[in-house]
C-alpha cells in the first residue's frame, strides 16, 4: 500500500489523534494493519515515497523527547511530507506568547498537521478546538500518550500474534504515566487483562474503575503468569514531592529482575517505553536480555507514526471532532 492507497485514506474516521479513549478497535486495528503494510519502506534501500508529498507537517515539542521527536520526523521524511519543528526555548514562548497565539500563528502560514508534546494534559485537545490543522497528541502530561500504545500493540501482536486475552503487568509509577493510561485504553478494547503494580503513592485511587485494571500488591503478583510486562520509569518530573525514599529501595521493591521474571510464562516479553533509568525500574540485563523487546518497539515507533500521519492526511477534510 506504500502510495495511493485510497481505499485506506478514505474510511478512518477521524480528523485528529488525541488519544486511544474514544477509538474503537477498528480504528486501532486499521492503525496497526497500516503501520505494518508501511514497515516495508523502513527495510528498503531508499526509504521514502512520495505519498505527503507538498504536506507540511509541524512538530511542537513543548517538552523534553528523544524516540517520539525523531519518529515522527523520520515518519514525515520517508512519507515525503516536508516538516519544522518548534520547541518553547527559541520560540516566542519564552516571551510570554501563549500556547494558543503560537499556534494560531503557526496555522496562518498554513500547514497540514501538527504534532503536539505538552506538559498540560488537554493541550491537544485545546488545540484541536480552535486549529483547522489535523492535530496529533504526542504525549500530553500525564493523561495520554497515543503513538506509544499503538506501537507497543504492534509490537505485542508481532509477538504474541494477537492483541486478545492476553494479561498485561504495567508497573511502576502509574499515577503520573500516560503510557500506562493509553496501553490500559487500547487493551481493553481487545479484551486483554491488566494488572499493575507499583509504590501506594504511585497508584491512583479509583484506577480500577477508571483503567478497567487490577491492583496487585507486589510486583511478584502483577508477574506472575504474564503474557507481556510493561516496565514504566518513575516520572520525577511531574512530582510534587518525592514519592518512595530512594531509587535503591525502589529498585528493591519495583525493580524488574531475571528472578522476578521467571514467575511470568516463559515465553513473556518485556516493554519499557524509555527513556528507561537502568538499575531502577529495570535490570540491566533484563533490559538487554532475550525477552526484552524494548528496541523492537523502537522500530515499531517509525511505522505506526508513519501509518497515523497516512490515514489523517486522508480524513483531513473531516469536520472537527
Ligand atoms: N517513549 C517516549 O515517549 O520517549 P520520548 O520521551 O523519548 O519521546
Amino acid at each position: 500500500m506504500a502510495e495511493g492507497n485510497e481505499e485506506a485514506r478514505a474510511v478512518f474516521p477521524h480528523k485528529h489523534l488525541l488519544g486511544i479513549e474514544g477509538l474503537a478497535r477498528r480504528d486501532v486495528e486499521m492503525i496497526l494493519d497500516t503501520a505494518d503494510a508501511l514497515r516495508g519502506i523502513t527495510l528498503r534501500r531508499i526509504k521514502k515515497v512520495q505519498t505527503l508529498r507538498g504536506r507540511m507537517v509541524v512538530n511542537a515539542f513543548f517538552e523534553n523527547s528523544t524516540r517520539t521527536r525523531v519518529s515522527f520526523e523520520m515518519a514525515e521524511k520517508r512519507l515525503s511530507a516536508d516538516s519544522v519543528n518548534i520547541q518553547a526555548s527559541g520560540s516566542a514562548m519564552a516571551k510570554g506568547e501563549t500556547l494558543l497565539d503560537t499556534l494560531q500563528n503557526i496555522e496562518a502560514m498554513r500547514p497540514d498537521m501538527v504534532v503536539i508534546r505538552h506538559s498540560c494534559s488537554g493541550a491537544p485537545h485545546f488545540l484541536a478546538r480552535h486549529l483547522s490543522s489535523n492535530v496529533i497528541n504526542a504525549g500530553d502530561g500525564h493523561h495520554e500518550h497515543p503513538t506509544q500504545a499503538l506501537l507497543d500493540a504492534l509490537t505485542i501482536r508481532h509477538a504474541k500474534g494477537t492483541l486478545e486475552r492476553l494479561e498485561v503487568a504495567i508497573c511502576g509509577d502509574i499515577m503520573h504515566s500516560r503510557v500506562a493510561r493509553s496501553n490500559a485504553h487500547l487493551l481493553r478494547l481487545f479484551g486483554s487483562r491488566v494488572r499493575v503494580a507499583g509504590p501506594q503513592t504511585m497508584i491512583p485511587r479509583g484506577v480500577e474503575e477508571a483503567l478497567g485494571v487490577r491492583v496487585c500488591r507486589s510486583l511478584a503478583e502483577a508477574v506472575e503468569g504474564a503474557d507481556v510486562v510493561m516496565m514504566l520509569r518513575i516520572q520525577k518530573e511531574r512530582m510534587g514531592a518525592d514519592l518512595f525514599p530512594s531509587d535503591r529501595e525502589y529498585a528493591r521493591c519495583f525493580g524488574l529482575t531475571r528472578d522476578l521474571l521467571r514467575g511470568a510464562k516463559p515465553d513473556a516479553i518485556v516493554m519499557h517505553p524509555g527513556p528507561m533509568n537502568r538499575g531502577v525500574e529495570i535490570a540491566p540485563d533484563v533490559a538487554d536480555g532475550e525477552r526484552s523487546v524494548i528496541l523492537g518497539q523502537v522500530e515499531n515507533g517509525v511505522a505506526v507514526r508513519m501509518a497515523v500521519l497516512y490515514l489523517l492526511a486522508g480524513a483531513s477534510e473531516l469536520p472537527a471532532e
